[in-house]
């Protein structure tokens, strides 16, 4: 027996030698379960009682030397392995960042952004309205009959169930004035559609924002003053608003506004808000008045950033968005 103690530690001296780089199945050979050392155990049933206690205690001993010295090894290749994983993970910190390039607004969403600022420091609310619009709100509501001849212009994409693309940023006065009482003090920017042929002033999509005012004495001259004042906020002191007498059949009277800014520059229309538009919703106008304009988004846009050609906008060229970062 003891001469077979003796052998397994020989053959662990051999194989330990020879066999480092698998210390697991080194492990499982002599201390597994049915390993080298649990077979000398099991021999042990074979000897005389009073040898076993001191056979035990030997292969006991045998056993906490292979353990221990498969333990240092194991802990040596760990440390060796650490060592160099950290070698394959060190950082040079001295090279040069990566730079991220940054986003910025389409300039129409800074011109629409800029015009709020403006008309929100005037006192005014912000209201939104659908896109895909009902006829009734987009034209009747606002004193467009069915064969009114000022549709002509504006009968373009058309859905199902008396549903449409809105052409104007209108219907959304009549939808405020049916949800809320005057004092009325808003303006509303979205986008409109109509089906227009692209040219540097034309695109079947583009954007407007409204205005509407509806409160008791309220004249052309409140017009006047609050396009003035926009005006010259969004383009300089120096530039002016000028009113030619036209013709939408929800304002009476009704003009186009221009601006001075290297020459006269329509920016759209205007006027008091038809007795017709305020009994549809409700609103006496013997007892209140209104003012309503809308403006191209695209238009000031333009004018202001000196833009030649309205399929700009919608192009995605990089080289001119670029412009307005
Ligand atoms: N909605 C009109 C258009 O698109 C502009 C307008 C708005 C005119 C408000 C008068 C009052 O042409």
């Amino acid at each position: 027996m003891n001469e077979k103690i003796e052998k397994v530690k020989l053959e662990f001296e051999e194989k330990i030698k020879s066999d480092k780089g698998n210390l697991f199945e080194l492990e499982k050979y002599f201390l597994g379960r049915k390993g080298k050392v649990a077979e000398l155990f099991q021999d042990m049933k074979n000897v005389p009682k009073e040898e076993r206690r001191r056979l035990g205690a030997e292969i006991n001993e045998l056993k906490n030397y292979i353990e221990k010295a498969i333990g240092k090894l194991k802990e040596e290749q760990e440390t060796k392995e650490k060592a160099q994983k950290l070698l394959k993970e060190k950082l040079d910190i001295t090279v040069p960042g990566l730079r991220l390039q940054n986003g910025a607004l389409h300039i129409l969403s800074q011109t629409m952004k800029e015009v709020e600022e403006i008309f929100l420091s005037m006192g005014f609310d912000i209201m939104t309205g659908p896109e895909i619009e009902e006829e009734y709100y987009n034209f009747e509501a606002l004193n467009i009959p069915e064969f009114h001849p000022a549709r002509d212009m504006q009968d373009t994409f058309y859905l199902l169930g008396k549903h449409l693309l809105r052409t104007q940023t209108s219907p959304i006065q009549i939808r405020t004035m049916e949800k809320y009482k005057p004092p009325i003090r808003i303006i509303a920017i979205g986008r409109c559609y109509r089906k227009d042929p692209p040219d540097a002033h034309h695109f079947p999509i583009f954007h407007q924002v409204e205005g509407l005012v509806v409160d008791k004495n309220i004249s052309f001259a409140n017009l006047k003053a609050t396009l003035s004042t926009f005006t010259k906020r969004m383009f300089g002191e120096g530039v002016e608003v000028r009113f030619n007498p036209s013709y939408f059949p929800f304002v009476e009277p009704g003009a186009e506004t221009s601006i001075n800014f290297g020459g006269w520059l329509e920016m759209g229309g205007s006027g008091m808000v038809h007795p017709n538009v305020l009994k549809n919703v409700g609103i006496d106008p013997e007892e209140y008045q209104g003012f309503a304009f809308g403006w191209g988004i695209e238009r000031i846009a333009m004018v202001k950033y000196n833009i030649p050609d309205i399929r700009l906008f919608y192009k995605n060229d990089l080289r001119f968005l670029n412009q307005f970062k």
